[in-house]
């Protein structure tokens, strides 16, 4: 087992393959201190010190004259509220009888079990009793009677640690949850820099790195959704930390709504981390009894610094995260009509689009938005989810059943969560949108967000889904999101419950995409939000990809991808090539480029194959055989970021690996091109150092996949002094080599 409790000691250690995670019962009430998170331990004896319990005036024991100074300093393993620990606290509650809001807590008792169960009505890890241990430890307020249970789950095969909490109210009166942080981590005084992933519409998931400081630094999301502005995640890194050496935490939240994710150092120095929903807009009642489960939070602790993180947290999403059947499968390379037409379409221009791209050797065609109600633009109908038959010159079954003869599948957009104030739907049902009575609801696309905490609400919209998607041969849906939530107010919760409204709504986005996956098994689901706007890991539980920026021009996408890429996995990025000058930013990049960006995802086309040059369109083949080649490799090998197109904006490097199949692609972009320089050195990571590596080069756009280089270079000098790499000529060139291990 790799959780265990030393007895004598009062400690729970919990081991994962490279770290260990210590948590001490201390003082006379039994508080709970957080010993020890980092570097894998095989003897922890004199752990205990570290809480510091003999030193004056920290002494909870004998010092009472001053408990706040043990209460300030102690390292709570989830903090409390109102009792003398000044710093963030993880648990706020207004109990009715008295309207106190202190909570402090202490142990009772813990279980340690084989396996984990799930968190009912969320997204969360999952494993079999064989691959994972869970300690729960359940504490108590003795005043106010509540009860929390901090759940920590290890994984035989992935180094991480998922945390949970679950608040029970076990006094007599009601209580209101005001805030409930899913982790509280306190660290020693330690000179840290953090990273976070900050973006825009079309700018998602960029990273920042900067020194924390003394106070509070925190990235948070108050929109409903993850966000495209600030991401559930943040990571901890040692001074010294780079991509392959140094400590590094990384703390991700599964979950796709409001969070709050904070980093603070104390006048002590400590660092405290606590992560969980965002605690503005929010609160809980809990009858008596009653219990409130918060979400998972990822722990990643790495001595190999960011890349031991990403390769940690991408083999716990590939392993114990992602559901999907597709997870590893090569995905069918689609063409999606949005940047072809946007709403400008009927069947005719649709089938011309996948007559020409069946012939190419695409293998689905993807109608996004427009098809339904009145939707020839996006002023109206979202929320009348009936196929407009005139526009597709016939029935859906129709169109479906000529793109399938066709050799192609076909996949449909839908956004579920949305009504416009112009459709059928708002005309009946006006209470159904989230809005607040007598204030005129802000709009966002010119569309309102539908209480989809609503029961009736949920059962319409999915019975409307069902009908269209059984009636033809929808094997793909893209389910988007395209605005924020504003103007909370629910005409159905009563008044003491309108705080209650932003989680339920994420519960009752994720108890849909639940329902359509057991109404559909098969079907291949990828999200969306405006882009990226909820691409997070609580989504992943539900689709193994998701639509990573509406922005698709190849050099704003390395910086994007490289972000995301930081904590996902490359099998969940959706990644499309599409049309020069770009849609969004106006630059041109080769056609090659666009298809090798692209293959760092999931891989397929946003653009109008009857309107592209021949020249291109030679090409399209040619990258989806390479799709077809590399994706497997792609998909399941481990991923180490050699370059960045972020310190310079000139190169962007990365490389995967596959040592079982003993070999390793290396991906590179020259963005902007230097005169008068020698070919680049780059060192590689993750090979054998004592075997040798043919290098074949990997093309796009000739006849041959891969031409032999005659280069055969062992895995020492490919790690230790590097690979040396021609410039290649103009801006914007990419460069793919396939290493073959030769012995
Ligand atoms: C969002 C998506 C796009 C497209 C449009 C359709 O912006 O990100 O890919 O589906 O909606 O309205």
């Amino acid at each position: 087992m790799s959780i265990c409790y030393l007895e004598k000691e009062r400690l729970f250690w919990l081991d994962t393959p490279h770290s260990t995670y210590l948590i001490g019962i201390a003082a006379k009430e039994g508080f709970l201190g957080h010993v020890y998170y980092g570097q894998k331990l095989s003897d922890v004896s004199g752990a205990l010190s570290l809480l510091r319990l003999s030193e004056p005036p920290f002494t909870p024991d004998v010092n009472d004259r001053d408990r706040s100074s043990f209460f300030d300093a102690f390292p709570f393993e989830y903090s409390s509220n109102g009792v003398g620990d000044f710093r963030e606290s993880s648990l706020r509650i207004c109990c009715t009888k008295n309207g106190q809001d202190a909570v402090s807590l202490v142990y009772k008792k813990h279980e340690i079990q084989k396996g984990k169960g799930k968190l009912i009505g969320l997204p969360a890890t999952f494993g079999s009793e064989e691959e994972v241990t869970t300690l729960v430890i359940t504490c108590e307020d003795p005043v106010t009677g509540i009860v929390v249970e901090l759940s920590y789950s290890t994984f035989e095969d992935a180094d991480a640690i998922a945390r949970s909490v679950r608040i029970v109210n076990g006094s007599d009166d009601a209580v209101y949850l005001k805030k409930v942080m899913s982790a509280c981590l306190d660290l020693e005084a330690r000179d840290f820099d953090i990273l976070t992933l900050h973006g825009s519409w079309a700018r998602e998931r960029i990273q920042e790195r900067k020194p924390l400081g003394h106070g509070v630094f925190s990235v948070a999301s108050l929109r409903g959704e993850s966000s495209h502005q600030e991401h559930p995640f943040l990571a901890l890194m040692g001074k010294d930390a780079g991509q392959d050496r140094g400590d590094v935490y990384g703390f991700h939240f599964v979950y796709s709504g409001n969070f709050l994710a904070m980093a603070q150092r104390s006048q002590f120095d400590q660092v405290r981390i606590c992560m969980g929903i965002h605690p503005e807009n929010f609160c809980w009642k809990l009858d008596p009894g009653e219990s409130f489960q918060a979400p998972e939070v990822i722990l990643v602790y790495s001595s190999e610094g960011l890349g031991g993180m990403t390769r940690s947290f991408h083999d716990l999403y590939r392993r114990h995260l992602i559901r999907s059947s597709y997870l590893h499968k090569n995905r069918p390379v689609l063409i999606n009509n949005w940047e072809a037409t946007y709403f400008d379409f009927n069947a005719e221009k649709l089938l011309d689009i996948a007559k020409e791209s069946a012939k190419l050797g695409i293998e689905m065609l993807v109608l996004d938005d427009g098809w339904f109600g009145n939707r020839f633009d996006d002023n109206r109908s979202l929320g009348d989810w009936q196929v407009n038959e005139e526009k597709l010159q016939g029935s859906l079954g129709e169109l479906v059943s000529k793109v399938n003869a066709l050799g192609m599948k076909f996949g449909l957009w839908f956004e579920p969560e949305m009504i416009s104030p112009d459709s059928k739907l708002y005309e009946a049902h006006p209470d159904w949108a989230i809005q607040i009575q007598g204030r005129r609801a802000c709009r966002a696309r010119n569309q309102l967000v539908l209480d989809v905490t609503r029961g009736e609400v949920r059962e319409h919209i999915l019975a409307q889904i069902f009908e269209v998607l059984h009636s033809a041969n929808v094997e793909y849906v893209k389910w988007d999101m395209n605005r924020p939530l504003t103007d909370l107010g629910s005409a159905n919760l009563p008044a003491d419950r309108q705080g209650e409204l932003c989680h339920r709504y994420v519960l009752g986005m994720y108890e849909m995409q639940e329902r359509l996956l057991s109404e559909f098994p098969n079907l291949l689901l990828e999200n969306c939000s405006g882009g990226g706007g909820r691409f997070d890991p609580g989504m992943l539980y539900y689709s193994p990809q998701i639509w990573c920026s509406d922005d698709t021009d190849a050099v704003e996408r390395l910086r994007i991808q490289e972000g995301t890429a930081l904590v996902y996995p490359l099998s969940c990025m959706g990644a499309h090539v599409s049309v020069c000058p770009n849609h969004t930013v106006g630059r041109s990049t080769p056609f090659a480029t666009r298809g090798q960006v692209a293959l760092a995802g999931t891989f397929g086309y946003e653009l109008d194959v009857t309107k592209l040059s021949d020249e291109d369109k030679v090409c399209i083949p040619k990258q989806i055989r390479a799709y077809h080649a590399l994706n497997e490799h792609i998909r399941e090998g481990r991923y180490y970021r050699l370059a960045s197109s972020l310190e310079k904006r000139d190169f962007d490097c990365f490389e995967i690996v596959r040592e079982d199949e003993g070999a390793a692609l290396v991906f590179a972009t020259q963005v902007l091109a230097t005169p008068n320089m020698r070919s680049r050195c780059i060192p590689l990571q993750g090979l054998c150092e004592d075997a040798k590596y043919r290098i074949y080069e990997v093309s796009l756009e000739k006849e041959e996949l891969m031409e032999d280089t005659e280069n055969v270079v062992s895995g020492g000098i490919l790690m230790h002094a590097g690979l040396i790499l021609k410039r290649p000529w103009g801006d914007f060139k990419t460069q793919l080599l396939y290493l073959e291990r030769i012995s």
